[in-house]
């Protein structure tokens, strides 16, 4: 229990802070700020962090990046994780564009749950978001969905003036794939100019939107891989849709079960506040072990962010993690 009655027990692991896409939303242009390699968490160092976050009840863990499936051992890491006593469930966050040949490995590894980044499916758009072709993208959500993960969701990050004649296209694949679709406001997170509050869509004004002819139907029990997404059928097209309203929905944060850690092991209590506490420098020491570090960045989770409080990014979303 954090110091507001909630729960904690759900790790978010950072991987990796490279990633092969540069999202308009994630990646400040020419950013250069890379952790080195020997920064990085080795795949032992993310085992053992992960086994003592277990005696501390967490039961939820997900590898995000960066990109997760650019680091080599990215299955072996999955494999050990998923052989943990205590790991419930076992998710990963990708782009992905290297999801074709992982899908399969990542699959008999343990991993449970794939959501993937998809804010169009127009390919033009999506070179303007990602600066990458979306070909690759679409053949690794195909061998996601053969794959026969327990749950593949796809994510898109509403941008007024970038993707909203995007939105319609995207609620028919995903009924056509029964794949649930979420829906993500834009957090001020990247340090660019490219996006600002001029871009940003609130997740009301989009259910205004598909409310409009009585479309949206709430699914109250409905929550895929246990995200914050609130959920609802779209009748006309059969789609599941969820909301994350991190901005604009009230008591967002009182929901909230998880811990960040970066790349570069800082434990991140809240996306939203710069607050991060030194997790992989005192393991490496010997200084402090994971298990009393865990329980100091629970002890230190805040009741909620700060987007709305002029919030100023101090890293890049590839630094902090998905
Ligand atoms: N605002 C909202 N969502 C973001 N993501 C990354 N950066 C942002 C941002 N600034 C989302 C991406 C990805 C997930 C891991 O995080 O959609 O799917
Ligand atoms: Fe890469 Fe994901 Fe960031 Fe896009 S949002 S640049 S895919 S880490």
């Amino acid at each position: 229990m954090d110091p507001f009655g909630r729960t904690i027990d759900y790790l978010r692991i950072s991987v990796t802070d490279r990633c092969n896409e540069r999202c308009l939303y994630c990646m400040p242009e020419g950013y250069k700020g890379w952790a080195q390699r020997s920064d990085h968490m080795t795949a032992d160092e993310i085992v053992h962090i992960a086994q003592s976050a277990t005696t501390l009840g967490f039961r939820k863990f997900r590898l995000t990046g960066g990109e997760p499936l650019l680091r080599s051992d990215i299955v072996e890491i999955s494999r050990q994780l998923w052989e943990l006593p205590g790991v419930q469930t076992l998710g990963i966050s990708t782009n992905a564009t290297r999801l074709e040949s992982f899908a399969l490995p990542l699959k008999k590894a343990g991993v449970r749950s794939v959501n993937i980044s998809l804010d169009t499916l127009d390919p033009v758009t999506y070179r303007t978001i990602t600066g990458a072709d979306i070909t690759p993208v679409l053949k690794g959500i195909d061998a996601a969905l053969c794959a026969k993960f327990e749950v593949v969701k796809l994510n898109c990050v509403l941008m007024r003036g970038v993707n909203e004649s995007s939105l319609h296209p995207l609620i028919e694949f995903a009924a056509a794939h029964d794949t649930p679709l979420r829906f993500i406001e834009l957090m001020p997170l990247s340090r660019t100019d490219v996006l600002n509050e001029s871009n940003f869509i609130s997740v009301g004004e989009v259910m205004q939107q598909l409310q409009a002819d009585g479309n949206l139907e709430p699914l109250v029990d409905y929550r895929p891989g246990h995200g914050p997404a609130r959920y609802y059928l779209h009748r006309s097209t059969g789609a599941k849709i969820g909301f994350i309203g991190a901005l604009t929905t009230p008591h967002f944060c009182e929901s909230c079960n998880k811990l960040r850690l970066t790349a570069d092991g800082k434990l991140r209590p809240c996306l939203g506040r710069h607050g991060e506490i030194d997790l992989l420098a005192p393991l490496r020491s010997g200084a402090s072990s994971a298990e009393s570090l865990l329980r100091e960045a629970i002890a230190n989770k805040p009741e909620n962010h700060e987007f709305s409080d002029c919030y100023e990014p101090g890293r890049p979303m590839t630094a902090i993690g998905g």
